[in-house]
C-alpha cells in the first residue's frame, strides 16, 4: 500500500455496512467499493453458466471468462459483469440465496481478493466487506467492524423489502440473517472474525448520523499525520 487511505469496514450481514461505507466516501470523497457486489456478481455467472462448485476446472476456466468494473454514480456504487450493468440482478433471491456457498470457494476468493488488492493499491478508498480488515487490506488505515442485535438487524431489513415482497415474514427474514452469520462465520476460507486491531460499531442503538460520527472521528486524526 502507498500513502493512501484504506478504510476496511467488515461486520454480519444487514448491519448497515454499506450504509456507512457509501456515507464515509462520500464525506471524504473516497471511492467505495462494495466486495460482497463482487461476489454476487460471480454466483450470478456460475448461475447462468450451470457452473459445478465441485468442479474446480470449470471454476478456474470460469473466472477466467469473467470482467467485473464498478462504476460509480452519487457515491452509489454500480457493477458490470462483462460489460453488462448487474447491480439490480445481483440483489435478487436466486443470487442471495447461492452466494454463500461460491463465496465459500477458495478459488473464487483467491481471485476477488487480488482485484480487491489492486483497487486499493493507489486510490484513497472504502471498502466493505467480511474479510477485508484480515485477509485483504491487513495494513488497512482503519479498521471498523460492524455489529447489531440480530433482532433490530431483522426488523431494518423486514422494514427494507417488505413493499416489495409484502409475502416476506419478520420470521424468515430473522432466520435468513441467523442463517448467513453462521455461514459467514464458520466456513474455512477466511471466515468472518474481527481483526484484532479493529475498532467495534454496535450501532444497534445508533442512528447512520451517529455511527457516520463514530467512524469520522476515528478517522480524522490519521488524516493530519
Ligand atoms: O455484503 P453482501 O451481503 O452483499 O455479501 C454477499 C455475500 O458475499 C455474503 O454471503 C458474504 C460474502 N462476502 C464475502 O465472503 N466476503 C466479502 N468480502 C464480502 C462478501
Amino acid at each position: 500500500m502507498g500513502n493512501n487511505i484504506v478504510v476496511a469496514i467488515d461486520g454480519y450481514s444487514s448491519c448497515g455496512k454499506s450504509t456507512l461505507a457509501k456515507a464515509l466516501a462520500k464525506k471524504l470523497n473516497y471511492i467505495y467499493v462494495d466486495s460482497g457486489a463482487m461476489y454476487r456478481a460471480v454466483t450470478l455467472y456460475f448461475l447462468r453458466n450451470n457452473i459445478d462448485l465441485n468442479d474446480h476446472d470449470s471454476i478456474e476456466q470460469a473466472l477466467k471468462n469473467i470482467h467485473l468494473n464498478f462504476h460509480s454514480r452519487d457515491y452509489e456504487s454500480h457493477i458490470t459483469l462483462n460489460d453488462e450493468e448487474v447491480s439490480e440482478e445481483i440483489r435478487q433471491m436466486p443470487v442471495s440465496t447461492n452466494v454463500s456457498p461460491v463465496s465459500a470457494l477458495k478459488e473464487v476468493r483467491r481471485e476477488m481478493v487480488k482485484q480487491q488488492q489492486r483497487m486499493g493499491r493507489s486510490k484513497n478508498i472504502v471498502m466493505d466487506g467480511r474479510d477485508i480488515g484480515t485477509a485483504v487490506f491487513p495494513n488497512a488505515s482503519l479498521k471498523l467492524f460492524m455489529t447489531a442485535d440480530p433482532k433490530v438487524r431483522a426488523e431494518r431489513r423486514y422494514k427494507e423489502i417488505h413493499t416489495k415482497n409484502p409475502e416476506v415474514t419478520l420470521a424468515e427474514v430473522f432466520e435468513n440473517i441467523a442463517q448467513r452469520d453462521y455461514a459467514d462465520t464458520t466456513r474455512a476460507e477466511s471466515p468472518l472474525v474481527r481483526a484484532d486491531d479493529a475498532v467495534i460499531l454496535d450501532n444497534t442503538n445508533l442512528t447512520p448520523e451517529q455511527q457516520l460520527q463514530f467512524a469520522l472521528d476515528r478517522i480524522t486524526p490519521l488524516l493530519k499525520v
